[in-house]
């Protein structure tokens, strides 16, 4: 699986204010806006284009075009906070969207939503979540997508854990990921060391 790590100062910047303890969530939600276009603009890179015919003012000439804009599917909640960003870089984009919660106890995800086409062959898939720490969450969302006949799976995140990467990466499922950072690794609550705490609860409020 190719892995990019978005290593840029201002995505790193953002980062960092995500990560602190005392950011409130306006900051922590302003914060994952801006590093998601960062992200997001970087995974763009692997985007097939196309050449038109184009006017401008004064010649005709060649401009550039999407060739299949992706399908954008953040996995709820947190994903959420990502989805606009997205959305403003790939107006023409469509969305579908992937509910899930992890068992505090086994770490497993819960599905309680899905809302995705039911036909994916040749369409390729920008996959939203903030956290990749198991890999459970993102895998069960990416063997959605492949059972749909997905064969092309960009998923962009903040944060990976190396469990999560490599669990991604052995799974045999044709994926590449984008985060801005990798981090140490999970701790005994299979939380992200050192991570930003739960996404979903920074950006929106406890359950
Ligand atoms: C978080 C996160 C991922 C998942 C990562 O969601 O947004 O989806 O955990 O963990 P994993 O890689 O071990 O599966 P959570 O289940 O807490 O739900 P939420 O987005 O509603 O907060
Ligand atoms: N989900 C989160 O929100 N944070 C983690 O560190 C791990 C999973």
């Amino acid at each position: 699986m190719d892995v990019l790590v978005v290593d840029h100062p201002l995505a790193q910047t953002r980062l960092t204010a995500m990560r602190r303890t005392e950011t409130e969530s306006g900051v922590f939600r302003a914060s994952l806006h801006e590093l998601t276009t960062m992200v997001v603009y970087e995974a763009a890179r692997l985007f097939a284009v196309e050449k038109y015919s184009i006017e401008t003012p004064v010649a005709q000439t060649e401009g550039t075009r999407l060739a299949n804009p992706p399908l954008i599917v953040p996995v709820l909640r947190a994903g959420l906070g990502m989805a606009d960003a997205a959305l403003g870089l790939l107006p023409e984009s469509s969305m579908g969207f992937v509910g899930l919660a992890r068992d505090e106890e086994t770490h497993e995800p819960r599905a309680y939503m899905e809302s995705l086409p039911a036909d994916l062959a040749g369409q390729p898939v920008l996959v939203l979540d903030p956290m990749l720490a198991t890999g459970g969450s993102l895998l069960h969302c990416c063997k959605l997508l492949a059972d749909r006949g997905c064969t092309d799976i960009i998923i962009c995140c903040v944060l990976a854990a190396p469990e999560g990467v490599e669990r991604l990466a052995s799974s045999g499922l044709p994926l590449r990921l984008i985060t801005a950072s990798i981090d140490e690794g999970l701790n005994e609550k299979a939380y992200i060391v050192p991570g930003l705490g739960d996404a979903g609860d920074r950006q929106f409020g406890g359950m």
